[in-house]
């Protein structure tokens, strides 16, 4: 049915591309990181750092990581020549306006977005360790024309996808923004409560559970601050667009929850077990973990931390600088334990109460 090419072939890219194998009728995969590209050819993923192989592509689905300034979508779409009528659909994160660019830099090229290339942007809305496939989720979609949409949801509703189709790309553009950023500012919201909480002696979890019995009210939970790569991308990118104070105040609201987690474990005493490393829980992925650089600065300031999670082997707490704990449900011989941003073990509790009371 399709000819695909997938480029960046990092989380979002791979997951798509074990969902599409089989299902189209050619599919190929670019990524400009050789390691990456080493790694999953050895994992059986027909996949290259150049062009090889890509010759007959009539749809080329984009995945690659854009960073904050976008310029990396318009290498991208300078790298390759779409076939004529062929399908150019990102699904990679974008601030407002960057489709519109990337329809310029084309009709710039003498290629007509509608007629020649049919440019749609349908965002990703995965959850990992929540979603089994990359295509469970209503899919947002936005063409630059009509004929652009019409062709992009002829692709994705052929593989099954339930579609959001929106008239004005912009649209597709931010509601990605608006998703992502809305968790952010929840977030920041309850990591707000949570300090107060802390400072005041004040359990947390136990306020949560009372207000969550409201049918209308979620506080969501707190972890070690907002990590992952997506959402303090997300909610920059949402700022550069509506310029409101909130965002930027959501932004700080995280930071000084960390901060004062990393405080409160300093002050707490010298040996600190951290339990629960990955970048966010059931998902055994260590990048961008706001608990591994919370045990990195404790550790560098001085504290003998030991690490564990049951989705991350010695092995590798050891290839990431740090002590993996032997027993890490025996709480003697810790003076703080922390386990997804809680602090669920301290030594001299009352000590910590008595502070809160002064402040
Ligand atoms: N990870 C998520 O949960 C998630 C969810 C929804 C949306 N997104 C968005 O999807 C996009 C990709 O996210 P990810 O998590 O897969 O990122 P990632 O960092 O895991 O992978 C991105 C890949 O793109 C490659 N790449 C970068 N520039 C390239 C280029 N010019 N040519 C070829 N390859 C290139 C990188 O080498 C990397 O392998 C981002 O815009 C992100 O915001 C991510």
């Amino acid at each position: 049915m399709a000819r695909c090419t997938i480029i960046g072939m990092g989380h979002i890219g791979k997951a798509l591309y074990a969902d599409l194998n089989g299902r189209v009728d050619s599919l190929n995969g670019l990524d400009a990181n050789h390691e990456r590209v080493k790694a999953l050819r050895e994992q059986g993923y027909r996949v290259s750092t150049d062009h090889t192989g890509c010759e007959g592509t009539d749809t080329w689905i984009i995945t690659a990581s854009t960073g904050l300034d976008m310029s990396n979508m318009l290498e991208i779409a300078r790298s390759f020549v779409p076939a004529p009528g062929a399908l150019v659909s990102v699904e990679s994160t974008l601030s407002v306006g960057t489709m519109a660019r990337l329809a310029a830099y084309y009709l710039s090229e003498g290629i007509s977005p509608g007629s020649d290339v049919y440019l749609v942007h349908a965002p990703h809305r995965v959850m990992f360790g929540h979603d089994h496939s990359t295509l469970s989720m209503p899919r947002v979609i936005g063409g630059i024309t009509p004929e652009c949409l019409a062709r992009g949801m002829s692709f994705y509703s052929q593989l099954g996808a339930s579609l959001v189709p929106v008239q004005d790309i912009r649209v597709a553009e931010l509601s990605k923004l608006v998703e992502n950023s809305l968790r952010h500012v929840n977030i920041a919201f309850a990591e707000a409560i949570a300090v107060a909480c802390s400072q005041a002696g004040m359990d947390f979890p136990a306020l949560r559970s009372a207000v969550n019995t409201k049918g209308n009210v979620h506080l969501m939970d707190v972890d070690y601050g907002i990590g992952g790569e997506c959402l303090p991308k997300d909610i920059r990118l949402l700022q550069h667009f509506a310029g409101s104070p909130l965002f930027e105040s959501a932004i700080l609201a995280d930071r000084d929850y960390q901060r004062n987690l990393l405080d409160h474990a300093q002050q707490a005493g010298e040996k600190v077990l951290v339990r629960g490393i990955t970048y966010k829980p059931g998902v055994p992925d260590v990048e961008h973990s706001l608990a591994l650089d919370l045990a990195l600065a404790l550790q560098d300031a001085g504290s003998s931390v030991e690490v564990y999670d049951p989705l991350v082997p010695p092995a590798e707490v050891l290839r990431l600088g740090l002590v993996p704990a032997e027993d890490p449900f025996n709480t003697q011989g810790y003076d703080i334990i922390i386990e997804r941003g809680r602090i669920v073990h301290e030594r001299l509790v009352a000590d910590v109460q008595d502070t809160g009371d002064r402040e």
